[in-house]
């Protein structure tokens, strides 16, 4: 087979419904009173492409942290669960992934990689690289939305799912039980669930990695208003905000969000929306929650999860849990 044939790329749901889901989440968002955007809306071909830049930035530990991790467990955890397949929620380039694809190789315990992903660009990269990389490999991508769709996801034997990166620190904390509960309902009894956290940790680690000396966060942030301008007819002058991050302690999130450096008004001419906000007025664009060992264990056990192992790098940044139903 040539490597195109062992690639497949599916839509969970349609183009349209991404549409108007956009058009919901903008609308309500921008009208609320305490204003928001989903950062699900970061990830256009750009935004991914930004993300992938930020992985690299020296203040960013969070990628090599849990590449440490992966590097020392990998044969490990291949060889305790044998999965036939790897399916990896907000696969992204799929880069880490190679660490345990190459596991699952030398184990001989499968050969299909099972990327879900928001960005179809980002999914094509990975899928076209890895089948190109590994002849042995079949991928089966699927471009959605990892709250709703996952259930959707057809299997063809013992799993892993691995949701790696500390992405479920962007779910809104309210959204991350129902999430956990699909990720436990999709489960078999012999796969296992391989979660990746950041840990909280001195304040000034956590602010400095979501704000780079080179701006390239900034930058991540203010794409939202770019992929919005494009898809709702919009004019949202990118340099009337200004980026932020900060750490809540009490739910132990860092948000990011942009603040307005003067009146502004957007017109969003596709939807007929207008929305003025004034000088100072922020719209919150990120959550980045971190945990502890007992935080992140106690969410899984509530989910109905077992927790079987939790490993972290040297240096007690991030945290790989591994876990099972
Ligand atoms: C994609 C969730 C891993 O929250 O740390 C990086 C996204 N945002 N810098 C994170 C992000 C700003 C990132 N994850």
């Amino acid at each position: 087979m040539t490597h195109a044939e062992r690639f497949t790329l599916e839509w969970l749901s349609q183009p349209a419904d991404f549409k108007s889901q956009l058009i919901r989440d903008v609308r309500s968002g921008l009208i609320a009173k305490n204003r928001s955007l989903p950062s699900i809306y970061f990830y256009d071909d750009y935004g991914s492409e930004l993300f992938e830049e930020i992985t690299r930035l020296p203040e960013y530990y969070l990628t090599r942290a849990e590449a440490e991790i992966l590097e020392t467990h990998a044969d490990n955890l291949i060889a305790a669960f044998r999965p036939v397949e790897m399916m990896e929620i907000g696969a992204g380039f799929a880069r880490k992934t190679r660490i345990l694809l190459d596991a699952m190789h030398t184990e001989g315990t499968g050969n299909c990689y099972v990327p879900v992903d928001v960005s179809d660009l980002a999914l094509k990269h990975a899928g076209d690289s890895l089948t190109a990389a590994y002849p042995w490999l079949k991928v089966r991508a699927y471009v959605g939305d990892f709250l709703s769709d996952l259930h959707r996801v057809p299997r063809s034997g013992r799993r892993i799912v691995t949701f790696l990166g500390s992405t479920i620190g962007n779910l809104p904390p309210d959204e991350r039980p129902r999430f956990l509960a699909e990720v436990a309902e999709s489960l078999e009894p012999d796969d296992a669930f391989i979660l990746g956290v950041d840990l909280v940790k001195d304040e000034a680690t956590m602010v400095a990695a979501y704000s780079d000396a080179q701006g390239v966060s900034a930058a991540f942030n203010k794409n939202i208003l770019t992929v919005i301008n494009r898809h709702l007819g919009g004019d949202f002058p990118l340099d009337a905000f200004a980026h932020e991050t900060r750490f809540e302690p009490d739910g132990m999130c860092m948000k990011q969000s942009l603040r307005a450096l003067r009146d502004v008004t957007v017109h969003l001419t596709d939807i007929h929306l207008t929305v003025r906000i004034s000088e100072g007025e922020s719209i919150h664009t990120e959550w980045s929650c971190k945990f502890t060992k007992e935080s992140v264990a106690a969410q899984l056990e509530a989910a109905g999860l077992t927790v079987a192992e939790i490993l972290t790098d040297r240096q007690d940044r991030f945290a790989l849990v591994v876990a099972t139903r």
